[in-house]
C-alpha cells in the first residue's frame, strides 16, 4: 500500500501536491476541481495591499464623480467607505468552509502596520496558515541587501509572536546567499518556506517599441534552481521545504523530494494540462514508487540531497568547472 502522506507547516498532508497560490486558486468552483483532482491543500491567491489601495482609489473616485452627491450620501451614511480586505477575508472563509483539505491564505503587505494587521484578521477566517509573500524588486541603489534582509525578518518575528496558526514564507532566489537568509527565517521560527517566488520580468516589443507583459506562466522543466536548493536545504531546517516553479509532471515531483523537499506547489501545470491533472501526477508518483519497491516518501525524501550523498560533487563548485571545461565535447 503506497503512502503519499507528508507534513507542512506542521499540517498533515495526504499528498505532496498543493495548488500554488494563482487567479484559479481564487475560484470557489476551481478549488473544488482541485479538491476532486486531489491536491492535498490549496494556496488562496495573494491579497495585495496596493490592490486594497487601489479598489479604495477606485471607490473614492466613483463617489467623486457623483459630484454634489458625494458629499450628500457621505453625511447620510457616515459609515460609507471602503470595505478595505473585507471582500478578501469573506471569500478565505466561504473557501475554508468549501473545502474538506487545508487552506492556506498568502499575503503580500507595503508597511509593517498592514501586514500585521491583515495577518491576524486572515487568521480568524479560519484558514489553516499563511504564506508571507515576500515579493521584493530592487528599486533603491541604497538600500543595503542585509537591510532588507533584516526588515523581513523583523516582520517574520513580529508576525509569528502575534498569530498561533502556521506561517510559510515565499521567497525570491536573489539573495546573495539564499542559505543564509533561509536559516536566519528558520531561527525566527517560520513553519516553511516556499523555495522560490516566480518574479515577474517584462518583455520587450521592438515593434512598436514597448513593454509587453505576457501571460506569465513557467515552463516545464524550469525547476533546476529550486532542485538545487532543496537538495541544498534538506537537514539543515527545523522549517519544511516546498518546491516551487516549474513543476509540471509526477516525475518532478519526485525529483524534488529526492532532493530533500517535503511537498511541492504546482500552478502553470494546472492552467495548461487542467486541474484534473494533479490525478495524473500522483498517479504516476504511485507507479514509480511501487516500481522502486518503496511505500512511503520518507523511503527516498533526501535520497540526493548534499546531506545523504557521499560525494556530493553535484552541489559544489568542481561540477560547474567540470561542465565547463568538458563543453568542447560541444563542438564535435
Ligand atoms: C496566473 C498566475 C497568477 C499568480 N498569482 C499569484 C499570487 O496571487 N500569489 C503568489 O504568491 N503567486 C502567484 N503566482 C505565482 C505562482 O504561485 C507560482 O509561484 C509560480 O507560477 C511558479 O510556479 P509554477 O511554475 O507551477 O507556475 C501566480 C502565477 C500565475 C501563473
Amino acid at each position: 500500500m503506497i503512502n503519499l502522506s507528508t507534513n507542512y507547516m506542521g499540517i498533515e498532508l495526504k499528498n505532496p501536491i498543493i495548488a500554488g497560490a494563482s487567479g484559479m486558486s481564487a475560484d470557489l468552483s476551481m478549488l473544488k476541481k482541485l479538491e476532486q483532482a486531489g491536491a492535498a491543500a490549496i494556496v488562496y491567491k495573494t491579497l495585495f495591499e496596493e490592490q486594497i489601495n487601489l479598489e479604495s482609489a477606485q471607490f473614492d473616485d466613483q463617489l467623486e464623480a457623483m459630484g454634489g452627491l458625494h458629499a450628500e450620501m457621505t453625511s447620510l451614511y457616515p459609515k460609507l467607505q471602503h470595505a478595505g480586505p473585507e471582500a478578501h477575508l469573506v471569500a478565505l472563509r466561504q473557501a475554508k468552509e468549501t473545502l474538506g483539505i487545508p487552506l492556506i491564505a498568502s499575503l503580500n503587505c507595503l508597511y509593517d502596520n498592514t501586514w500585521l494587521e491583515y495577518a491576524r484578521l486572515i487568521e480568524k477566517t479560519g484558514v489553516d496558515g499563511i504564506e508571507l509573500n515576500f515579493y521584493f524588486v530592487p528599486g533603491d541603489f541604497e538600500a543595503d541587501g542585509r537591510l532588507v534582509e533584516d526588515i523581513h525578518l523583523d516582520l517574520v518575528k513580529t508576525i509569528k509572536s502575534k498569530i498561533s496558526i502556521p506561517v510559510s514564507v515565499k521567497l525570491s532566489p536573489f539573495y546573495s546567499n539564499p542559505l543564509n537568509f533561509i536559516s536566519r527565517l528558520d531561527k525566527a521560527g517560520v513553519n516553511a518556506v516556499v523555495i522560490f517566488n516566480r518574479m515577474f520580468e517584462p518583455e520587450i516589443n521592438i515593434q512598436e517599441i514597448k513593454h509587453v507583459a505576457p501571460f506569465y506562466l513557467s515552463h516545464e522543466g524550469d525547476y533546476r534552481l529550486t532542485l538545487r536548493y532543496a537538495g541544498l536545504l534538506y537537514g539543515n531546517l527545523k522549517a519544511q521545504v516546498c518546491a516551487n516553479t516549474g513543476i509540471y509532471q509526477g516525475h518532478d515531483v519526485i525529483k524534488m523530494l529526492l532532493a530533500g523537499a517535503d511537498c511541492v506547489q504546482v500552478v502553470s501545470t494546472l492552467y495548461k494540462n487542467k486541474p484534473e491533472h494533479i490525478a495524473g501526477m500522483l498517479s504516476e508518483m504511485e507507479a514509480w514508487m511501487e516500481l522502486k519497491g518503496y511505500s512511503s516518501l520518507t523511503d527516498f525524501k533526501g535520497k540526493l540531497s548534499k546531506k545523504e550523498l557521499k560525494d556530493p560533487f553535484v552541489y559544489k563548485r568542481g561540477q560547474y568547472i567540470d561542465l565547463l571545461l568538458g563543453s568542447d565535447q560541444l563542438l564535435k
